[in-house]
């Protein structure tokens, strides 16, 4: 992304506004894919990198802090269906240690804080950080009433039912001696030989892929039917807990040994230590252990032993100050690079990724990985400075790369080892053309740096399929039209058998329903016979499927119906315009108010390219970037056609204001003063525009 490179000093206000809105659609479909669907879609260091821009924009224009700010979300906030709870004690994160000389710092920090205490001995405790979900469990006198996991920390989702399948999770506690209260805290986790059960079983179900062991938990935990959790086979340690009626013993070791006494498990590699050295060597030996424990863990994590100094040492935000988990380095692999092929996004971007010698990476197999752009391949950024090393150094099919995964789902090349570079491998020729359409694939200057755009794009638009149907599937998908029941799937079967090209065809498609049956008839087909291979197994009762199938026919076709007259942002947005987000379309229909004048701003603009701001309005939020990307599209004949006959078939709803005729301001003069809490004032002032002559804004 090109615009993530920009110095946020450059910015006009309303560029900021538009780049914070962009990198708040990103960011929000990022964090939906990783907290909601367990699927990240973004590595950690990217989305760390994009969190961060988004801050330093929200601090040099701070009046550009949105309501709905993303900074003071604590991201992975329950999603809907679990009814909420609210823990009586925050569950908090820990912070984080490095290095060895990150410790020594953690401990002198103790020392200085008890300073005063001249003869006190801090005790402290090592055992592994679990990489699971934290969960919480809430006893009362003994017995398991309540079952919740973490949330944002201070509200989490009630999932009591799906917990109580955890054979590790006592329903009643064993032995005496429990508070009358206790949540008692721990991490939910799947082990590896599970999750390759469960792997295995979905293989020959043709079901879909698991990531990992992690996210998988995390997926299991969230089901509705607790029979799909029981059937998991989920483990638990505990190893903290919160609002207890009174403490359960002196000191964090011997709480803990009393959670085993009363029935949970425990970590056996949990130890007491009095020392910096002793914490380290505890690490070392952890880490010996790692790869043979069965679960994943990502690093040690050390506390205070005694309870009277946690609580005198206390919290910072959202962390105790008495304990830290100290990560493990990111695991690392080496492989080669089998092949270099390119994908065309719903933009026409080229991108390219490396198809590698299945390798396996903290517990996951990697088969692909990222080359990002051409420059990335080259070995340079967007300034000319290497990206791996001192000098540039590229990447060729045929180098061993060593490649790691840290802490995230997403792996990354970290270096190429050149003493292994084949004599024969060559510098890899990046495409200038389209390999699915054939059309010139180029890289645009961008007019605010005048420097190159790190992506080549194919200028083929509609008639290259690779972007038709990604447009397709983006058309119809969540967010812009949210066809129920016409996924990604689907739109891709319909496209290739040639009954849907655009979305206008989407609405006709129960004018060809004979071409739909027999579409959906051969895919089915297909599918049983893999199935078929795959179990060994012959198939019953093939016909009653196929009638049930056909039903839903009707309902997919009812579905498509209901969606033809839509509101007007969802429709702006899906479109899919370059640089028009769920957000920049909202604010393009509330300024524009109907797709006629949408298009009529669109085309004369483009019309007057040369001087767009003599045409379009100045309205906050849209900036610089979307006005081309306005431009381009309007100015495009394919896209007028295209756009034509799917509004013959799909009729936007305006966007309506409602002001009383009798209303005091009817025929005054309006001044927008102070901040506006729903609309920018660009908005506002084209809304008052809108409502008459009579209607001056200022
Ligand atoms: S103690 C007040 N101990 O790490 C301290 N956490 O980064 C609360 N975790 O949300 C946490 N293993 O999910 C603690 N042995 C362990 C852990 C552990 C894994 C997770 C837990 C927590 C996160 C904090």
């Amino acid at each position: 992304m090109s615009s993530n490179d920009r110095e946020i000093e450059s910015f006009s206000e309303p560029e900021a506004r538009a780049e914070l809105d962009r990198l708040h659609d990103v960011l929000d479909k990022a964090d939906r894919a990783y907290f909601e669907r367990d699927a990240p879609e973004m590595a950690d260091a990217e989305y760390d990198a994009l969190k961060r821009r988004y801050q330093a924009l929200e601090i040099a224009f701070p009046e550009l802090r949105r309501p709905d700010s993303l900074s003071g979300r604590v991201a992975g906030a329950p999603v809907e269906g679990f009814a909420k709870v609210r823990h009586a004690v925050p569950m908090l994160s820990l912070a984080k240690a490095y290095t060895d000389q990150d410790v020594l710092d953690f401990i002198e920090r103790g020392r200085r804080f008890f300073e005063r205490d001249k003869d006190l001995e801090i005790a402290f405790t090592a055992e592994p950080k679990i990489d699971g979900l934290s969960a919480s469990l809430r006893y009362e006198n003994g017995v398991l009433v309540q079952g919740a996991t973490r949330g944002d920390g201070t509200v989490g989702e009630d999932i009591t039912a799906n917990l109580r399948t955890i054979a590790d999770i006592p329903h009643r506690l064993a032995g005496s001696g429990w508070p009358e209260t206790i949540e008692v805290r721990g991490e939910v986790y799947m082990s590896f030989a599970e999750f390759e059960a469960l792997k295995a079983r979905a293989a020959a179900d043709g079901k879909k892929e698991y990531v990992n062991p992690r996210n998988t938990a995390a997926g299991s935990l969230r089901q509705k039917d607790a029979a799909v959790t029981a059937s998991r086979n989920l483990n638990f340690f505990a190893y903290a807990w919160g609002f207890a009626s009174s403490d359960p013993a002196p000191t964090q070791y011997e709480a803990v040994r009393k959670f085993a006494e009363w029935g949970f498990r425990i970590s056996p590699l949990m130890v007491r230590a009095s020392s910096a050295e002793e914490l380290i060597a505890h690490y070392r030996l952890i880490e010996t252990q790692r790869s043979s424990l069965g679960y994943d863990i990502d690093g040690v994590v050390y506390k205070v032993d005694q309870l009277e100094l946690q609580r005198r040492w206390g919290f910072v935000t959202g962390e105790p100050r008495w304990a830290v988990a100290h990560k493990f380095p990111a695991e690392q692999a080496a492989t080669v690079v089998r092949g270099i092929d390119i994908q065309v996004g719903r933009t026409g971007t080229l991108a390219p990724v490396a198809r590698l010698a299945p390798v396996s990476v903290g517990g996951v197999v990697v088969e692909n990985v990222t080359l990002h752009n051409e420059d990335y391949i080259r070995g340079i950024d967007s300034t000319g400075a290497p990206i791996r090393g001192e000098v540039p150094i590229d990447i060729r099919v045929g180098d061993t790369v060593v490649i790691q995964r840290a802490g995230d789902v997403i792996p990354q090349i970290v270096r190429v080892v050149l003493e292994k570079r084949p004599s024969e491998a060559v510098p890899y020729e990046f495409p200038h053309v389209c390999p699915v359409c054939g059309s010139p694939a180029t890289r645009e200057l961008n007019a605010n740096t005048g420097k190159e755009d790190s992506r080549r794009r194919c200028t083929g638009e509609l008639i290259c399929p690779a972007q038709a149907i990604e447009r397709l599937r983006h058309f119809v998908s969540r967010g812009a039209m949210d066809i129920e029941g016409l996924g990604a799937e689907n739109i891709d079967l319909f496209f290739n058998a040639g009954l849907v090209r655009t979305a206008a065809d989407i609405f006709t498609l129960k004018d060809r329903r004979p071409e739909v049956q027999r579409a959906l008839a051969e895919r089915r087909e297909a599918q049983a016979r893999q199935r078929e291979a795959a179990s060994g197994k012959t198939r019953k009762n093939v016909r009653g499927v196929e009638d049930r199938n056909f039903e839903g026919l009707d309902k997919l076709f009812a579905a498509i119906d209901a969606r033809r007259e839509p509101e007007l942002d969802r429709f702006i947005f899906a479109l899919g315009i370059r640089h028009i987000g769920e957000t920049t379309a909202a604010v393009l229909a509330r300024t524009f108010s109907t797709i006629e004048e949408v298009i009529r701003v669109g085309k004369e603009t483009a019309a007057h390219a040369d001087d767009p701001h003599a045409v379009f309005p100045s309205v906050d939020g849209i900036g610089d970037t979307v006005i081309e990307a306005l431009i381009d599209f309007f100015g495009n004949e394919r896209n007028d056609e295209v756009l034509d006959a799917l509004l013959t078939q799909v009729h936007p709803r305006p966007y309506v204001v409602t002001v009383s005729a009798t209303s005091e301001v009817a025929g005054k003069t309006v001044v927008f003063t102070g901040s506006l809490e729903k609309l920018t004032r660009g908005e506002a002032k084209a809304m008052a525009e809108r409502l008459g002559p009579r209607w001056r804004a200022r």
